[in-house]
């Protein structure tokens, strides 16, 4: 007998991981929902989380920590200052953003914040691929002029594209010339558009620009990962190249980062800035002594620091960079096969439905991503989030509305927490809801919202 001693390559693929601790989930029915849904206002984000079946309202701070984690928390050193932890969480960060220093914050935003505030005398703009909601505000309270200015694939929803996270390097070329900058941020990978990754030639390439014109290039940072791999998977040179070596490189273009460690960070609270500048972090430690926290903790605590550390490292495992992404297309492969308009391709950490398509007779006016999401919510116990004009459009003076250019529904997944059958429950709501309750929508109507971060707080009423 001629026994083959080659490795056997079996094509189904299974969560790297097994579950040692679960969470039930509180089955409830369309009625009850209705009830919720409407004492929400129809805004999920006031929909308390027991009453969801499957949630993809976001990846951030919603993963599963690993065994390694929850026994490292255990290790934390709780000291004011210059806690061991610290020290760990300190190694973790350089060992892959190779920047000399190193702040830590409670989350993403204050990272933001706190280091845009330090770049607000260099200039009126922001220029960028795309900032996501907490970064805009962040910049637009601080009297900053935002332009956005991605890709021309970017607007294409229904075409394939590899890297349409990228930034428009002509049109920002331009902006460098023409106006006061203060920096060019690449939002890696662009989550206001359908996840899409960054290339490592257009972060190459702004960096180039940027040192050209004197402004700092700075990385928004979260999904560092999941933009690694895809440039592993889509750019030939990096084929044989771990997903560390890859980051390494992305971040060696930048001059300075701000992360939400709540996302490729795999932990449920916290954030950091990297910088190179020595003036700079000391004006950034300045400012988050006095709001954030001792610089050595910055606001978590030394077991969230500890946590950090090592889900920063096993973000960029292979095994479950490979089954993070795949786990993604999984579920837009099945979405694409029953017909339903979708951000092509897949995203690192969503799928994004395009609402404009999915429902052409509801007009912008009437927020149709916003009017699917409540919608799916009430049908299916399946939260989603409105990416569209409810988050990214604005109230003008005169009391009437901005648009966005999109209408997305975006169903993030939040990291090691769901199964491939939970995934198959989503399509299946997806497919019927549409199938037996699209056409009888109309659109909502806002009744209240906030003026900064609305999405959080609006309410809604069907029409
Ligand atoms: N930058 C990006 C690209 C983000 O996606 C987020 C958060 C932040 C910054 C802010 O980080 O939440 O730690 O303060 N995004 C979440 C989401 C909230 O649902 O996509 P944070």
């Amino acid at each position: 007998m001629n026994i083959s001693k080659k490795e056997p390559v079996f094509k189904t693929l299974i969560e790297p991981f097994k579950i040692k601790s679960v969470e039930p989930i509180f089955f409830n029915t369309r009625e009850q929902r209705k009830k919720v849904l409407e004492a929400a206002h129809l805004n999920l984000f006031l929909v308390p989380a027991k009453e969801v079946i499957i949630d993809l309202l976001t990846d951030s701070g919603t993963g599963a920590m690993s065994a390694n984690q929850w026994s490292a928390l255990l290790r934390g050193d709780e000291s004011y200052s210059g806690s061991e932890s610290f020290f760990r969480f300190q190694n973790s960060v350089q060992s892959i953003m190779e920047m000399p220093h190193v702040v830590p914050t409670h989350q993403g935003r204050s990272a933001e914040r706190i280091l845009l505030k330090t770049l607000k005398p260099r200039g009126e703009y922001i220029v960028s691929n795309m900032l996501f909601d907490t970064t805009r505000a962040n910049a637009e309270i601080l009297g900053f002029n935002i332009l956005d200015l991605p890709c021309p694939e970017f607007y294409q929803t229904q075409e394939d594209f590899d890297f349409k996270g990228n930034i428009n390097l002509p049109d920002l070329e331009s902006a460098l010339s023409e106006k006061s900058v203060a920096c060019v941020v690449l939002t890696v990978t662009n989550n206001s558009g359908g996840g899409q990754p960054v290339s490592m030639e257009n972060i190459k390439n702004t960096s180039i620009l940027c040192k050209k014109h004197g402004v700092p290039f700075v990385l928004d940072a979260c999904r560092f990962a999941e933009n690694s791999w895809f440039i592993k998977q889509r750019e030939s040179e990096y084929k044989n190249v771990s997903p560390l070596q890859i980051a390494r490189k992305m971040f060696s273009y930048a001059d300075m980062c701000f992360v939400s460690a709540k996302k490729d960070g795999m932990a449920n609270i916290g954030g950091f800035i990297c910088l190179r500048d020595t003036k700079l972090t000391e004006e950034c430690k300045r400012d988050l002594i006095v709001s954030e926290g001792f610089p050595t903790y910055g606001g978590l605590a030394g077991r969230d620091l500890e946590a950090i550390a090592l889900g920063l490292q096993e973000a960029l495992e292979e095994s479950y960079l490979h089954y993070r992404i795949s786990f993604v297309e999984y579920l837009y492969n099945k979405l694409k096969q029953i017909g339903l308009p979708l951000v092509r391709p897949a995203g690192g950490h969503a799928v994004y439905i395009d609402a404009k398509l999915a429902l052409p007779h509801i007009p912008v006016s009437a927020y149709p991503a916003q009017c699917f999401s409540a919608g799916l919510y009430e049908f299916s116990g399946v939260r989603t989030c409105e990416i569209g004009s409810v988050m990214f459009g604005r109230e003008k003076k005169d009391g009437t509305q901005t648009f966005h250019s999109q209408e997305l529904v975006r169903l993030a997944l939040p990291r090691r927490v769901y199964t491939f059958s939970h995934l198959d429950y989503v399509c299946e709501a997806i497919e019927t809801f549409v199938k037996k309750e699209a056409a009888s929508l109309k659109g909502v109507k806002m009744i209240r919202s906030a003026s900064v971060l609305r999405h959080f707080s609006a309410h809604f009423e069907w029409l």
